[in-house]
């Protein structure tokens, strides 16, 4: 359990009465009431408030917010504040502002604003993190820590590139290392002086974000600035835990975000938090991977879904409402993937700056007579009667997708060979297909135990980490099946190729030789052409993308290229290899081959789908001592009904008992316990 303290799912969001006049705060308090709110976040962007000059540090407010809180049955998630350095700070130390990608140094604005490795920036959230802790340390309201707010972006200034250097001479230890892990030979770029590394940005190797003329320098800033960023992190985590070794900590990630290495991050982290901002008409199956990877950061822990919106975001292009039921229904999924808490952003609405559009519990109105305020109020009221069935139960999966942040950083740094690849894309079409059939699906990281899972899915694995092929080996060589794709193996740590002929130290495993790779323009398509049915597989499906040309080298031919030069070319193999089989899917497929062929796979080692649901109804299932909950989600807006297996059922949200088939209201949930 995240907390002892509040043992049902948690129910809140973020909270700035601090915007406010002291007349809305007992406003706020009844209808907090009235929506089952139990957990208030503070404090998120309070420094300037808290800490209005160097030396004066001012919690009145604060203490008074905590009290009130705590005396009408709401605990806090506490803040540390320091998403956002006050004005002063940026005034006297310059040393807090950023330079930012085109070199330009920042002037005081903006939020997530400090250079991760000012001194000064270190030294005061350090302070202040301190301070909070031992001030609310016995305070019986406090329940959660929450660092700073949703770390990001990348500091180009003349002390990080000093931090830089360090860091590579940590890592290389010589010079002689570094000019070979980065091929600096290469346009003339060997160094004699560690002095003479600049950080890769616009002025120097890099242009639009993610081009560069050195992937190895890139890749190496990218490591080196998630680390700057954990390290501010944990200055703050090591400060709280001083004072509450038994108050868990944790900062808001946000799902795929490119820029941090989440896995690094989450082992610093005691619960993963996470904030979901799926639009209308971001796939349902996009936002369900996202969750499962956030569960699997910290190996299938349950997590925390720090905030949503209730209604609408403000800085999405086209704002769109949650239609009727849907901020429920997304509540429910994120709890069926491992959600113990349903946050939001915002509790009350505030009436000036960027945000103001923003949807909240309580609207600009400010009673309770809206829409989004009964939906809240509704969802309180069942999330306190589900008190804490569901908390802490697993998801169990057999069937196991590997991401890697730094393979994504590498292959989205590939200078050719197309920009249309997208690490994310080819991750979700193979999770998308897995999902269509509920098959439950863990997100895994490549420091994972592979021995738990039937099915391991790597897709697009550019970058082989030392050790990994021989990971994958012994996994399929006990009788694992092993899936990769297109363009894997590649290269080494450092985005160097391993010669001697691609998929490189997978070679072995996968049993083909790729002797080269051709890239697609968006219109044009190959086809994969079944030598014989797999499965529900037969004929010919559409590919594109990218199309490797496969030499056998142990594996057998599964399915050929059905045009260009070269037609007739393996485009699916299978190696058997040990007790197991690995897979290579030479080209990126379309959506009825993926989902034949994992289909396919999934029978051939007995994993069977949750249930045979209809289209847009997910399945998901938690566990927690043996007793297993069904969660029926139902995306669409009309009614489903789903045929159940031979047992009897009783609904947690109404306490009926349910046998033989479900019906599922439209944007309806519906919990089956056994
Ligand atoms: C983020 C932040 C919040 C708020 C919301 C708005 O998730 O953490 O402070 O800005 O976005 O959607
Ligand atoms: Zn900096």
């Amino acid at each position: 359990m995240i907390n002892e303290k509040l043992p049902k799912i948690w129910y809140g969001g973020d909270y700035n009465p601090e915007q406010w006049e002291s007349d809305v705060w007992d406003e706020d308090i009844r209808m907090f009431k009235l929506a089952g709110i139990d957990v208030a976040t503070l404090n998120v962007f309070s420094w300037a408030l808290s800490q209005p000059n160097e030396d004066t540090y001012d919690f009145a407010w604060l203490d008074e917010t905590i009290d009130r809180l705590y005396n009408n049955g709401i605990y806090t998630c506490l803040a540390t504040s320091t998403g956002a350095h006050p004005a002063w700070m940026a005034k006297k130390y310059p040393d807090v502002l950023r330079v930012d990608y085109q070199g330009r140094k920042r002037a005081f604005g903006g939020r997530h604003n400090s250079c991760p490795n000012s001194p000064t920036y270190r030294k005061y959230s350090r302070l202040i993190a301190g301070k909070l802790a031992e001030r609310y340390k016995d305070h019986p309201g406090l329940l959660i820590w929450h660092v700073s707010n949703e770390y990001g972006g990348y500091c180009y200034c003349e002390r990080c590139a000093e931090g830089f250097r360090e860091w590579l001479r940590g890592r290389y230890g010589t010079l002689d290392k570094l000019n070979k892990a980065w091929n600096t030979r290469f346009w003339g770029h060997t160094f004699y002086d560690w002095d003479e590394i600049v950080p890769p940005n616009e002025l120097s190797e890099e242009w639009g974000g993610n081009r560069t003329n050195f992937q190895g320098i890139s890749l190496d800033y990218r490591r080196f600035m998630s680390h700057s960023l954990l390290e501010c992190y944990k200055i703050e985590y090591d400060e709280l835990k001083k004072h509450t070794p038994h108050i868990p900590v944790t900062t808001n990630l946000m799902g795929t975000y490119p820029v941090l290495d989440y896995f690094e991050w989450a082992k610093y982290m005691d619960v993963v938090s996470w904030d979901n901002y799926p639009s209308l008409t971001t796939p349902v199956s996009y936002t369900a991977m996202v969750h499962d990877l956030m569960r699997g950061l910290k190996g299938g822990q349950p997590f925390m879904l720090m905030e949503q919106t209730p209604s609408q975001q403000n800085w999405q292009p086209y704002n769109s409402l949650k239609r009727p039921g849907v901020m429920r229904l997304w509540s429910y999924q994120a709890v069926a993937r491992g959600a113990d808490t349903v946050m939001f952003f915002q509790l009350r609405r505030s009436i000036g700056a960027c945000e103001k559009y923003h949807g909240a519990v309580i609207e600009h109105v400010g009673h309770e007579n809206t829409r989004v305020f009964r939906e809240c109020a509704e969802l309180g009221g069942e999330l306190q009667k589900l008190s804490d069935k569901v908390l802490d139960a697993r998801v169990e999966a057999k069937v196991a997708i590997v991401f890697d942040w730094e393979n994504r950083w590498a292959v989205e740094l590939s200078s050719g060979p197309t920009i249309a690849l997208k690490y994310v894309d080819e991750v979700h079409k193979y999770y998308d297909a897995l999902f269509g059939m509920n098959i439950q699906t863990d997100m895994i990281g490549v420091e994972e135990d592979l021995s738990k899972y039937d099915i391991v899915i790597a897709p697009v694995l550019y970058m082989v980490k030392p050790g990994y092929a021989q990971k994958i080996e012994e996994f399929v060589r006990n009788g694992g099946t092993f899936v990769t794709t297109f363009f894997s193996g590649i290269v080494n740590e450092n985005d160097l190729v391993t010669v001697g002929g691609y998929p490189g130290e997978l070679r072995k495993v996968l049993g083909i030789w790729a002797e080269e790779i051709d890239a697609l323009f968006p219109d044009q398509k190959n086809q994969v052409v079944m030598k014989q049915p797999l499965g529900s597989l037969n004929g010919s499906y559409e590919c594109g993308l990218l199309c490797d040309l496969i030499h056998l080298e142990g594996a057998e031919p599964v399915a050929e290229y059905g045009s260009d030069f070269y037609k007739g070319m393996p485009a699916v193999t299978v190696n058997r290899f040990g007790q197991g089989q690995a897979w290579y899917v030479a080209t990126s497929p379309d959506a009825e081959f993926l989902g034949g062929f994992l289909a396919n796979l999934c029978e051939s080692k007995g994993v069977k789908p949750l249930l045979n649901a209809p289209a847009g109804l997910e399945v998901s299932r938690r566990t927690k001592d043996g007793n297993s909950m069904l969660f029926l989600l139902n995306h669409n807006p009309e009614a489903v009904t789903v045929e159940l297996d031979g047992s009897r059922y009783t609904d947690l949200l109404t306490g009926k008992s349910v046998s033989g088939s479900a019906s599922v209201p439209g944007r309806g949930v519906v919990i089956l316990s056994d």
